[in-house]
């Protein structure tokens, strides 16, 4: 195992039957951006078995989070969701990833739209002052089935804005938008579906999206991805390739 760090399990929450995140040790010198992600899991019967992970903390925290879907009979998640305090998980060395800022044209509005557990590299990012420094607003769009998963709600609806810090900023630029897909409640609807009617630019009081200004970065699962950079090139918008800045970026959210 000497190609992989060790950290140790410092917290877990459950959100619901289907979601949990936790929180890890983290080595100093262990360097990320936000917006990385990095290869995450643990030893079964003497092997490594990791997958694909956001980090959801900031760079300048002192642990390390990640956010995780339970999936019954998901190899490495059927057992991460039984992780415990003191429990060790292993890290790869190299985080990476295209969810950075460095990545897109300057622009005045950054969406961060996410569905699912794509939520977890823009609670780093949105933890991040320098976000703040470089737009004028921030729309964080969280697509999910049920009430229920809207995980980290309360963290960036209510910590964030109290940050000693940045809260000013928070309060003053980020605009939080979860939409619910299979019951009531106040936002609902794709993230697809509200893009296209431009209900979501009116609910948050922006023009119509506009290749000048508006810059995007976007987590979920395939299918909505797709479906997402479908609509935005349509509209003209270009995603940052090989190097080459652009009008959006894209990470798959981790399934399995
Ligand atoms: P829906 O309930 O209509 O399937 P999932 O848990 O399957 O990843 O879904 C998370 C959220 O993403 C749900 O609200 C789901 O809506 C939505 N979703 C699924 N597929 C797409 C897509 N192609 N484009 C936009 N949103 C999607």
């Amino acid at each position: 195992m000497a190609s992989f760090i060790k950290e140790q399990v410092t917290s877990v929450t459950h959100w619901n039957e289907t979601l949990f995140s936790f929180k890890t040790s983290r080595d100093p010198s262990f360097r990320f951006k936000n917006g990385h992600f990095i290869m995450m899991g643990i030893e079964l019967e003497g092997r490594p078995l990791l997958r694909a992970y956001s980090i959801a903390s900031a760079n300048y925290e002192e642990e390390l989070e990640f956010f995780s879907i339970k999936v019954p009979n998901g190899p490495l998640t059927s057992q991460l969701q039984r992780i415990k305090i003191g429990d060790e998980i292993l890290l790869s060395k190299k985080p990476t990833g295209t969810l950075l800022q460095e990545n897109l044209l300057p622009g005045k509005n950054l969406y961060l739209l996410s569905t699912g557990t794509g939520l977890a590299p823009f609670i780093s990012i949105i933890k991040d002052p320098e976000v703040y420094d470089q737009y004028e607003r921030i729309i964080l769009v969280h697509g999910v089935r049920y009430v229920s998963e809207l995980a980290y709600k309360d963290i960036i609806s209510e910590r964030l804005p109290n940050n000693e810090f940045f809260g000013d900023e928070v309060r003053n630029k980020l605009t939080y938008y979860p939409s619910v897909t299979r019951e009531d409640y106040v936002n609902t609807g794709r993230i697809t579906e509200l893009m296209i009617s431009g209900k979501l630019t009116q609910d948050i009081g922006l023009p119509d999206f506009n290749v000048k200004t508006d810059r995007f970065m976007l987590c979920g699962s395939t299918a909505m991805l797709k479906d997402c950079c479908e609509i935005l090139n349509d509209l003209g918008f270009a995603e940052a390739r090989r190097g080459n800045q652009g009008h959006y970026v894209i990470e798959r959210a981790f399934v399995g």
